[in-house]
């Protein structure tokens, strides 16, 4: 059952709707990432969840109750900014606190309940520091902390590592993993970045021009993207303009231009095609073999990623180089192109 229930929602800002009739579903107690490029309209999902911001239409429910007209503080959730913000002048003890002085709990409870958040995000001896004097990382787990301490059921983060260099960044993905996996609140992570939304989520949502594209797990999102923008944005491809000969039984028939005619299992074929239909053919540069025959191609460049190499392939009749990639280097820059029909996707042409 879904815990946190979009319907139709939409969002203008005097222009066209940044936020375009969404629907989306978050189950109850796992990770989930909205991922999209920048201005694809995500915070302002995240706003609208929250309720620092209005839909103009479409419902917003959590837990079964509509959220609509419930102001923010008494919503279930709670938000973790992408600029954090903590108070430098507080110590991390009053920071943390700082979310639960509202309540009005007794002095003991509320130590105890900074200090169990303390532990949780490792920060124990820090407690009395001024939030000023803590590196990038202390000062997130801070702003988590401040965000966790009020028990939300639903916590909303928006690119909250954005703003962390690399190494970090790294790290605290590991940490806001088992966090998640530890407290077992739904989280709800904005993020542009899709490596970061594979290898966080359990579930994630592909946002463009305001719309979902996509939900599904990283592993289906990176091996069956149901459109051309879900598979492009996520890791390299390379397309294939083609058409269907023929359907029969469990595998499609089509005329693949370059790669000559192919038959690939039907499920593979990610639409209702039909005999005449044009389609794209997708398939990744590790599924993509160096062989003795196949398509002629010459090697224009090649990157080092350490484990594997990319290669870019020119080929007769195409202008964009084919994107391989290999663990070893090819004998010669004279190569042959081995595609295998079942790593082969069929996408909508359009
Ligand atoms: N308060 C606002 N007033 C006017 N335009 C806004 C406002 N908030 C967001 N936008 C516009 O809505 C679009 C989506 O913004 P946003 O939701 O912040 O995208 P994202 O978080 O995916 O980068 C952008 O074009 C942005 O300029
Ligand atoms: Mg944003």
């Amino acid at each position: 059952m879904a815990y946190l229930s979009i319907r139709q929602v939409s969002k203008a800002f005097g222009g066209p709707p940044v936020v375009d009739a969404v629907d989306l579903e978050v189950p109850q107690g796992r990770f989930f990432a909205l991922l999209g490029p920048s201005g694809c309209g995500k915070t302002t999902l995240l706003r609208m969840i929250a309720g620092f911001e209005t839909p103009d239409s479409g419902t917003i429910a959590i837990d079964g109750e509509v959220m609509n007209a419930i102001p923010p503080h008494l919503r279930p959730t709670n938000m973790v900014f992408q600029s954090y913000a903590i108070f430098p002048h507080l110590s991390v003890f009053d920071n943390i606190a700082y979310g639960l002085r509202k309540l009005r709990l007794p002095k003991n409870e509320l130590k105890a309940r900074v200090e169990a958040m303390l532990a949780t995000v490792r920060l124990e001896g820090l407690s009395g520091r001024g939030a000023g004097q803590l590196s990038g990382g202390q000062r997130q787990r801070v702003a988590l902390a401040r965000a966790l301490v009020r028990q939300p059921k639903l916590l909303l983060l928006d690119e909250p590592l954005a703003a962390l260099d690399k190494r970090l960044r790294e790290a605290m993905q590991v940490e806001l993993r088992q966090l998640q996996r530890q407290v077992g609140i739904t989280f709800l992570m904005v993020t542009h970045d899709q490596e970061e939304a594979l290898s966080l989520a359990d579930q994630v949502a592909v946002m463009n021009n305001g719309k979902i594209l996509q939900v599904a797990s990283p592993r289906e999102l990176y091996e069956r993207p149901n459109c051309r923008e879900v598979a492009d944005f996520i890791g390299e491809i390379n397309f294939f303009h083609a058409t269907v000969k023929a359907v029969d039984g469990d595998r499609v028939t089509v005329n693949g231009g370059l790669l000559g005619v192919v038959a690939l299992p039907r499920a593979n074929i990610l639409f209702d095609a039909a005999v005449g239909d044009a389609l794209l053919l997708a398939i990744r540069p590790e599924d993509i073999g160096f062989a003795d025959a196949g398509l002629a191609g010459t090697l224009a460049a090649s990157t080092f990623l350490g484990e594997t190499t990319l290669f870019q392939v020119q080929v007769a009749g195409r202008s964009d180089p084919i994107v391989v990639s290999n663990y070893f280097d090819p004998p010669s820059k004279d190569v042959h192109l081995n595609f295998p029909p079942d790593m082969l996707i069929g996408l909508p042409e359009s």
